[in-house]
């Protein structure tokens, strides 16, 4: 019988999305068990969620740790292994042109904050990391440790908008308020930049006419407890292939532009 994937969670609020990967795995959708819950709330919903469930949770209070560095920079302990210059070079959540000094103060701090959730969850082994309406971006320092093959990327993101339009904190109000007639989840592969990485899957929906914010992100949420258990659930039966097409572009020039490839079943 193959190993259960071991599924790490972080969460910020309700957990909704947490809960389905729960129920997933225990009707067998998912092979797989979650063995931990993280947060960077103490308050958040989803770390009650987790207990009922008897797995283990850790907090780590970002917005003090942000809170005492632009207080005084000096008070908080960066991690030993934090090289501005690595992540400088990697990061590409802020314009590579912006000031030194706002890139590291947002850069600094965020990374001190994710040395505490690395160390917090070190007894849990994974071999995935799912954030569920985690509300942090994840510095390079962070991601370069988790994974740590380069090959083999291992943190996913469910981000409540068809990307890449409407990335950021509130996909479902952007949609609706610039008056799209679409809305939609997708679920990607975290990468260097906010809500850029590879997309592994995406589900859209109509909004009508008569439709409210909210009824936007119950129809939303609905698809999304669907979507993220079978991403997880191809993950587990190693069937997501990140690859690297070289597109064209009007002006001539060509990029690299990483994109998931899902692999037929194998037949068992
Ligand atoms: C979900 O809609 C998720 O897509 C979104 O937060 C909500 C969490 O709900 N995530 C983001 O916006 C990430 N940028 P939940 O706590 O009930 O799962």
């Amino acid at each position: 019988m193959k190993k259960k994937l071991r599924i790490g969670c972080l969460v910020s609020g309700g957990g909704t999305n947490l809960q389905a990967i729960i129920d997933a795995c225990a009707d067998h959708t998912i092979h797989g068990k979650v063995v931990f819950v993280g947060s960077d709330n103490s308050n958040a919903f989803g770390l009650t969620r987790a207990k009922e469930q008897r797995i283990s949770t850790v907090v780590v209070d970002y917005e003090a740790i942000l809170r005492q560095y632009h207080q005084n920079p000096k008070s908080v302990r960066v991690p030993p292994d934090f090289s501005l210059d690595a992540v400088l070079a990697r990061q590409s959540i802020l314009p590579k042109d912006a000031p030194v000094e706002k890139i590291k103060s947002f850069l600094v701090p965020r990374a001190v904050a994710e040395a505490e959730l690395l160390e917090k969850i070190k007894p849990f082994p994974f071999d995935l990391l799912v954030l569920a309406g985690f509300m942090r971006i994840l510095t390079p320092y962070f991601i370069d440790r988790v994974n740590t093959d380069p090959e083999n990327l291992r943190i996913m993101n469910i981000h409540p908008a068809l990307l890449p339009a409407f990335p950021g904190t509130d996909g479902y109000g952007d949609t609706f308020r610039y008056g799209c007639k679409v809305a939609g989840c997708t679920v990607h592969f975290i990468d260097y930049g906010e809500d850029t990485g590879p997309i592994i899957a995406q589900r859209a929906f109509s909004i009508q006419e008569k439709d409210t914010l909210e009824k936007v992100r119950e129809k939303g949420l609905r698809l999304e407890w669907k979507l993220y258990p079978e991403c997880i659930r191809l993950f587990s039966e190693n069937r997501l292939r990140v690859v690297r097409n070289t597109v064209l572009l009007s002006n001539g020039q060509s990029m690299i532009k990483s994109a998931v490839r899902i692999l037929p079943p194998v037949d068992s």
